[in-house]
């Protein structure tokens, strides 16, 4: 039941994905061609799978807000762009393909990535069946996400700590930015457009957090122990970035005990939800075993 829904849903996403890059399509092909390489070649689509969790769990059938689901994914796409960029992780595989600078070059891919937050915004105006309070409301969510207070923020600590010893409140600072904030405005936006109440947004607040941390954990570890194959990303990454990750702060056990207790947090948040955030509980526990 979980995994079904999980692989149904991703090919709702997939679909839509097209759909929507096809609406306005750049004025010229390469760029085109680049936005759509990174967009559509795969990936496990868990941003908008969240989103739409979020709203089940506000008893609002999620897939009512596959437009924006949708476009927080393309948020993400740009962000694995930039990441693997040579001046960032200079990264030549991201899901078992060349990256996107390897394929149509560096300045493409800048381009790329601009427009695919960009492009995110754009459709966001067309998500249906919402007042535009509530949109604004999501917009907000988005935008603060994605910028200088969380994932570029966060990306900004994780290359100032490149070849430092930081402390783990600056990582745990990091992590929350560069891969929490995404989580957090996918999560907190599926319950916004369904209309949460105050109690059952907080709660899920804490519950999206806590994903973050336990999903950035976990690949600072597969970065460590991963199987490149599985990953469809280089092993060892971080080691040959000097980054400052759970791994190099702590060891392999700690940060597979920390991940633990992530997760035990987030699945606690849920309490006071009935079966329907069943699917979220499943989800969080999953990070712990994942190898991809
Ligand atoms: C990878 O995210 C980048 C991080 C935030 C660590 P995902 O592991 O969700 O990437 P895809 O979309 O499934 O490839
Ligand atoms: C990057 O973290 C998170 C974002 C893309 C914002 P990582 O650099 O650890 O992600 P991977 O391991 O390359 O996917
Ligand atoms: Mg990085
Ligand atoms: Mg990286
Ligand atoms: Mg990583």
């Amino acid at each position: 039941m979980f995994k079904n829904l999980w692989k149904n849903r991703a090919a709702l996403v997939e679909k839509n994905l097209l759909v929507e890059l096809n609406k306005n399509p750049a004025l010229e092909k390469k760029l085109f061609d680049a936005m759509k390489y990174s967009l559509m070649s795969g990936g496990k689509r868990l941003r908008p799978i969240l989103l739409m969790a979020a709203a089940d769990a506000v008893k609002v059938n999620g897939e009512n807000f596959l437009t924006a689901a949708s476009a927080i994914e393309m948020i993400h796409a740009y962000s694995l762009i930039h990441d693997d960029l040579p001046a960032m992780d200079n990264d030549d595989y991201r899901r078992g393909k060349l990256t996107n600078h390897k394929v149509f070059g560096e300045a493409t891919a800048i381009l790329a990535g601009d427009a695919l937050l960009t492009l995110a915004f754009e459709v966001l105006t067309r998500q249906e069946n919402v007042s535009p309070e509530i949109l604004l409301k999501v917009i907000k969510e988005f935008s603060t996400a994605a910028g200088a207070a969380g994932m570029v923020g966060g990306q900004s600590i994780d290359l100032e700590s490149e070849g430092k010893k930081i402390s783990m409140s600056t990582l745990q600072k990091m992590h929350l930015g560069k891969t929490g904030a995404l989580f957090k405005a996918a999560i907190r936006s599926g319950a916004i457009l369904a209309g949460a109440n105050s109690m059952q947004l907080d709660a899920l607040t804490i519950y999206a957090e806590k994903f973050g941390l336990a999903f950035q954990i976990t690949d600072d570890i597969l970065d460590v122990i991963g199987d490149e194959k599985n990953l469809g990303k280089p092993v060892g990454s971080d080691a040959k970035n000097n980054k400052s990750t759970y791994v190099t702060l702590t060891s392999i056990d700690t940060a597979k005990n920390l991940a633990q207790a992530a997760v035990d947090d987030a699945v606690d948040a849920l309490k006071n939800f009935g079966a329907e955030a069943d699917f979220l509980r499943e989800l969080v526990k999953y990070l712990l075993g994942r190898n991809k």
